[in-house]
């Protein structure tokens, strides 16, 4: 008897998250011969406990797949659930009993480290139970700090969106050129400053906007930043000054946490957000200059117009690889991206154990960090370059992009259409 096959997106979306989505659909339907349905859960692993959840073939037969590809957003819906440490507890005889009730045989997550967590837990409770079904990460996010991969699908759209938007940002900044200014760019990236570094690409010449860039891997001091920001007076009366999200003090101080209180996620991750005001009013303060910030939020991981068709295919391929690599018999691991040593850009997708990936983070290599950690070096240039390449066409209706909306948000499965 044919098993069947689930697939679910969780943590923060991306612009290509939903191409993953396709990539996995897509490459099932592909193989009716062994799969039998392909179930979609709603809101992740949470929304699954609920039978929260949708069939994905009518999908195909509408052309709404197709229109998944260029989505953003998480066709899915998501979660930022966290399954018991203790494999004992009773969630997991839960899910185990839904997923023999709906025969499943193939588990997909999309998602970043905390969902790799869930891939984990899961895989390590089947064992304990001689569970037959295959448990595969599939990888997504904007902040590219997963581990044993090259990169992650997500962020090179993402850096294209922060690297074109810095560039007009910078252009607009300088059209008062006797007038001494500053504008902050607040990127996000938690942790990691991957994002953030990629606004270095909207450079067009040395000494280009933006001038100043912070990460998080180096130590923020408030008065180093405020000499740093003179000195460029010196060259640049218009300064763009990029900084991530999660610049901190090297002490475990965010400088967002300087403005107000930050919440937490059930991950426990602060959720940061703010340095940029923060450092809007430090300058306002000290150096009394016209200054400006500029949070691009959310807009950085839900561009269509931005969509890198690089990112776009390598997110359709390894959610596509990750139904090949379960079909084999894998379970418990990740597809990961390994960058050839060509001299043209060339991946290749491996799975690689997920228990050594989920709860890790990877950083920007420090030697990647210029100018005393004002400035990003050329070897994360000649890293990103490849990620951000092409672009694509996203269908249109009335002169706007055209999305697949989902339709169904089944709480009972029996009403799946
Ligand atoms: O994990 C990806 C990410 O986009 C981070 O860059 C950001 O800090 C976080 O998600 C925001 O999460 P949420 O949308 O759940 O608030």
């Amino acid at each position: 008897m044919k098993k069947n096959a689930i697939v679910g997106q969780s943590g923060g979306p991306t612009s290509v998250i939903n191409a993953s989505l396709y990539g996995v659909v897509y490459e099932a339907l592909n193989r009716e011969d062994v799969i039998g349905t392909i179930y979609g859960m709603i809101n992740g692993i949470e929304g699954f406990l609920n039978e929260n959840m949708m069939d994905m073939k009518p999908l195909e037969v509408n052309g709404e797949l197709e229109l998944i590809k260029t989505t953003p957003g998480s066709y899915l819906g998501s979660c930022r659930y966290k399954l018991p440490e203790d494999l004992t507890d009773a969630v997991y005889p839960q899910l185990f009993e839904k997923f023999e009730k709906y025969n499943i045989g193939y588990f997909f997550y999309i998602g970043g480290n905390d969902s790799m967590d869930t891939v984990s837990k899961l895989s390590r409770y089947a064992e304990t139970v001689n569970s037959e079904i295959r448990f595969i990460g599939i990888p997504k996010t904007i902040d590219n700090d997963l581990v044993l991969t090259d990169h992650t699908p997500g962020f090179g759209s993402a850096a294209k969106y922060v690297a074109s938007t810095v560039r007009e940002i910078a252009i607009d900044a300088s059209v008062y050129d006797n007038k001494k200014s500053v504008t902050i760019v607040e990127i996000m990236g938690r942790h990691a400053g991957w994002l953030a570094a990629a606004s270095v690409l909207a450079r067009k010449f040395e000494g280009d906007n933006p001038v100043l860039i912070y990460l998080p891997e180096v130590a923020f001091d408030q008065e180093q930043f405020l000499a740093d920001v003179q000195k460029a007076f010196e060259h640049t009366s218009n300064l763009v000054v990029c900084i991530s999200e999660g610049i901190n003090d090297g002490n475990g101080k965010f400088v967002c946490e300087l403005a107000s209180d930050v919440g937490v996620d059930t991950f426990g991750h602060k959720m940061l957000t703010g340095s940029g005001k923060y450092l809007e009013n430090l300058v306002k303060d000290r150096l009394g200059v016209k200054v400006r910030s500029i949070e691009l939020n959310v807009n950085q991981r839900c561009s269509s117009a931005m969509l890198s068709a690089t990112d776009e295919k390598e997110a359709i391929a390894s959610g596509s690889f990750g139904v090949q690599t379960a079909l084999k018999g894998t379970t418990g691991m990740m597809i990961a991206f390994h960058r050839t040593d060509d001299a043209d850009y060339h991946i290749t997708y491996a799975p690689e154990d997920v228990n050594l990936i989920c709860n890790q983070e990877k950083t920007v290599p420090l030697d990647w960090i210029t100018g005393n950690g004002s400035d990003i070096g050329q070897q994360f240039i000649d890293y990103a370059q490849p990620l951000i390449q092409g672009s694509v066409k996203v269908p249109e209706e009335g002169g706007l992009p055209k999305f697949a909306y989902r339709k169904c948000n089944c709480s009972e499965p029996s009403k799946i259409s």
